[in-house]
C-alpha cells in the first residue's frame, strides 16, 4: 500500500531557543529539515511528502528547501498550528492515498534512514498503528511536584519513543478527529492519539540511538559530530 509523509517543521524550537525555529538552522553545510527530507525523497516506500511549516516560512521553504533540493515527493507545503497535534491535522488534510499509510515524523530528527522507514513500514503493514523507539539506557523515574521520586518502572520496560509513527491513514485520521472533539487536549505524541481515542495497541518497532531530535542546544552539538562522522 502507499505511504504518504507528514514532515513536521512548524514548531518554533523554544526549548532551543535560536534566532529561526531549530530545523531551519544550517549543520553540517544544509538545514536541518533537509536530511529527512531527502531520506523521504529517496525512499521507494514514500510516494508523497507533506511539508507542515509555520505560515511565514512556506515561500522560504518552498524555494530554499523542496527546489534547492529537488523534492519533486512534495505535493503541498501547509502552515501548521500552535501545537503539533495541529500541525498533524492540517498535514492529514492533504493526504491523497485514503487506503494507505501515513508516517508521521519530526523535521527536528535529521538522522532518518531507510533502515528505519523499512522496519516501520514492515511493521505497519502487520499492526496498522507503529512507532519508532529504543530501550531507556537511563533508569526512568516519575517525581513528584516536590521533587521526590514516586515510583521507578523496570528499566527493561522502558523504551523511549521517536518518530517516525506510521498509521492506516483511516485509524489515525478518525483517531484525530475524536482528539479534537475533546476540550482538554494533552498529548506529545502520534500514539498517544491512536491509544486514547481507538483503543487500539500500537507497535514499537527500533528506530535507532543515532535518530535524536534536536531540542536543546546540546543536542546540536551531537548532531554536528554526528554529521561530521557520515
Ligand atoms: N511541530 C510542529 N508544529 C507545532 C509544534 C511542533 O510541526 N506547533 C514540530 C516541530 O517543528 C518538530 C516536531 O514537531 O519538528 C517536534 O516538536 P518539538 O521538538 O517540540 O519542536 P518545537 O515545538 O519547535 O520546540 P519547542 O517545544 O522547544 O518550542
Ligand atoms: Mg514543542
Amino acid at each position: 500500500k502507499p505511504c504518504t509523509a507528514i514532515l513536521l517543521s512548524a514548531g518554533q524550537g523554544k526549548r532551543l531557543g535560536a534566532d529561526r525555529p531549530k530545523q531551519y538552522l544550517e549543520v553540517g553545510g544544509h538545514p536541518l529539515i533537509a536530511y529527512s527530507l531527502q531520506c523521504l525523497e529517496r525512499s521507494p516506500l514514500i510516494c508523497q511528502i507533506i511539508l507542515v511549516v509555520g505560515a511565514e516560512d512556506i515561500e522560504w521553504v518552498q524555494t530554499r528547501i523542496v527546489e534547492r533540493y529537488q523534492c519533486s515527493k512534495v505535493t503541498a507545503v501547509v502552515p501548521g498550528g500552535k501545537e503539533r497535534y495541529e500541525s498533524v491535522w492540517k498535514g492529514l488534510a492533504h493526504v491523497r492515498e485514503k487506503e494507505g499509510y501515513v508516517l508521521i515524523h519530526d523535521g527536528a530528527r535529521p538522522f532518518l534512514t531507510e533502515e528505519i522507514l523499512e522496519r516501520g513500514y514492515e511493521t505497519v503493514e502487520r499492526w496498522g498503528a507503529c512507532v519508532a523507539g529504543m530501550p531507556s539506557k537511563d533508569t526512568v523515574k516519575l517525581v513528584g511536584e516536590d521533587l521526590t521520586a514516586q515510583t521507578t518502572p523496570p528499566r527493561d520496560r522502558v523504551w523511549t519513543i521517536q518518530t517516525p509513527q506510521i498509521f492506516s491513514y483511516s485509524l489515525i485520521f478518525r483517531a484525530y478527529e475524536s482528539l479534537l472533539q475533546k476540550k482538554e487536549i494533552q498529548v506529545t505524541d502520534d500514539a498517544m492519539v491512536v491509544e486514547q481515542e481507538s483503543g487500539r495497541r500500537v507497535k514499537v518497532f527500533e528506530g535507532s540511538y543515532r535518530n535524536i531530535k534536536v531540542t536543546t542546544a546540546e543536542d546540536l552539538e551531537v548532531a554536528d559530530v554526528f554529521l561530521k562522522a557520515k
